[in-house]
């Protein structure tokens, strides 16, 4: 650069972390509106005199990666088997939702077998820390606590001092002392994340950053920040429902399909082992407009519930609601239901559920939504102890889906007779014993099945 020119300041988006020489109205990257904000431009460096050091990818040590586990088999379960040193979670979540509870129990759990562990709280006391702790029984003297929001210190102290785990709850509430811009804004969060992930790294230690979400439900700060960790955890739950699911949407070490089950107990999240229980309890069998899925989630086989709600809508255009299921689903099936099994829609109003405040995704759950839309139209109950599988093609056709064996098995372990499932899976489903199989071929043939 120049000597004596002044260095332009530069925008930045907010949300994406496009940058623009210019402040616009609308962010050139993502098309958001009112996203950019002015930033300090950044310090070039000039590139140092040694040339870059690339080897063959041959005679690079092989490192198997070493996994702490926590001790909470669930949390290990979604981080694909535990903490990897020097690996960085960035956990997000709904406020209130149990981001810094987990991270507590987490630490707590590793102290308690003697592994020192750092806790970073930019939001909490250090006594509010402690009786949360007690609570959880997380108080241990491995379990150390700091109240700091200098992101400049906590990275000074990872280099100073090992730890088995640290957190720093939150990500936003960090700052770095020779910026100007506040805490919480991007250039901060974007510099905080750079210089912790840094030293975690350097020093093989493994990182919790806890970050808020927005509105939207992305995590607050620039999408770099999921860019620059291994691995991005978001907590998930419904207000005033227990259960709480934590889900990986991005992981370098472990598969991203794994989800972790809890339940908030006065004493902090409890593991849940049986999930498929849970997202079953208490449920009418008789009345219409329920039907049972069995979804994968990772490896793992569950069973929720669908409810569906038709009801006469006074509006031009009637309303589609989904809870737990993507509205394309809804919409999709919608259409295969009045095209393809004759049932009239237009004029209802369509509100669709997943029980339990649980998210259902994939395709196997297409049959059990369709079921439970019709049997509310009809007014008719699917029927006691069924459980449908299949997904549903524009065709009408119910196509096969992966491990129906593994599906209908679960359903047999939670006393299950039937299983509605495609015609495509029928060899694999007859090794459960106990379960009446109905196979059916299109959506027509599981609807005169059922009703
Ligand atoms: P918290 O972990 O503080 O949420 P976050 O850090 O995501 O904002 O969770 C707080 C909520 O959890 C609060 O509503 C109280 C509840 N809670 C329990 O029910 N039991 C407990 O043992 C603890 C510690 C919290
Ligand atoms: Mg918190």
């Amino acid at each position: 650069m120049a000597k004596g020119k002044k260095m332009k300041p530069v925008f930045v988006c907010s949300s994406c972390g496009q940058v623009s020489p210019r402040w616009e109205g609308r962010c050139p990257g993502c098309l958001k509106w009112n996203t950019l904000v002015e930033e300090a431009p950044a310090q070039r460096v000039a590139a140092p005199g040694a040339p870059l050091d690339a080897v063959p990818l041959t005679e690079v040590d092989e490192t198997a990666l070493k996994r702490l586990s926590t001790g909470i088999s669930e949390l290990d379960r979604v981080l694909g088997g535990g903490f990897i040193s020097g690996g960085v979670v960035l956990l997000g979540g709904d406020p209130g939702i149990g981001k810094s509870t987990i991270v507590l129990q987490a630490l707590g759990s590793l102290a308690s077998r003697g592994l020192t562990t750092l806790y970073v709280t930019g939001e909490e006391s250090p006594s509010q820390v402690r009786m949360r702790g007690q609570r959880l029984g997380a108080v241990s003297p491995e379990l150390l606590v700091a109240a700091e929001t200098d992101a400049a210190r906590v990275a000074d102290a990872l280099m100073k001092r090992s730890f088995a785990l640290c957190a720093v709850d939150s990500i936003q509430t960090m700052q770095r002392a020779d910026m100007s811009s506040a805490p919480g804004s991007v250039a901060q969060i974007r510099e905080c994340g750079a210089l912790l992930v840094a030293a975690a790294k350097a020093r093989g230690i493994p990182l919790i950053m806890v970050g808020h979400v927005t509105k939207e439900g992305a995590i607050a700060g620039p999408k770099v920040l999921e860019h620059m960790v291994d691995t991005v955890l978001y907590f998930e739950g419904e207000g005033g429902q227990p259960f709480r699911v934590i889900r990986a949407v991005k992981n370098r070490f472990g598969p991203i399909s794994e989800i972790g089950v809890f339940e908030m107990t006065g004493r902090g999240l409890a593991v849940v082992d049986d999930p498929s229980r849970l997202f079953l309890t208490e449920r009418d069998t008789q009345v219409s407009g329920s039907a049972v899925v069995a979804c994968l989630e990772g490896t793992r086989p569950l069973l929720v519930e669908i409810q569906a709600l038709v009801s006469p809508s006074s509006l031009a255009v009637p309303r589609r609601v989904a809870v737990g299921v993507e509205l394309n689903r809804l919409n999709v099936l919608a259409a295969v239901i009045e095209r393809r099994a004759g049932l009239n829609l237009a004029g209802y109003d369509l509100f669709l559920k997943a029980a339990g405040g649980i998210r259902v995704d994939g395709p196997g759950v297409d049959l059990g939504v369709a079921a439970a839309i019709c049997s509310a139209l009809l007014k008719r109950p699917v029927g006691e102890g069924t459980v449908l599988i299949g997904e549903v093609a524009l065709s009408g056709e119910v196509r096969p889906v992966a491990r129906t064996e593994l599906r209908v098995k679960e359903a047999a372990r939670l006393g299950f007779k039937r299983a509605v499932i495609p015609r495509a899976g029928l060899e694999e489903a007859r090794r459960v014993r106990g379960v009446e199989i109905v196979a059916v071929a299109t959506l027509a043939d599981a609807v005169e099945e059922l009703f």
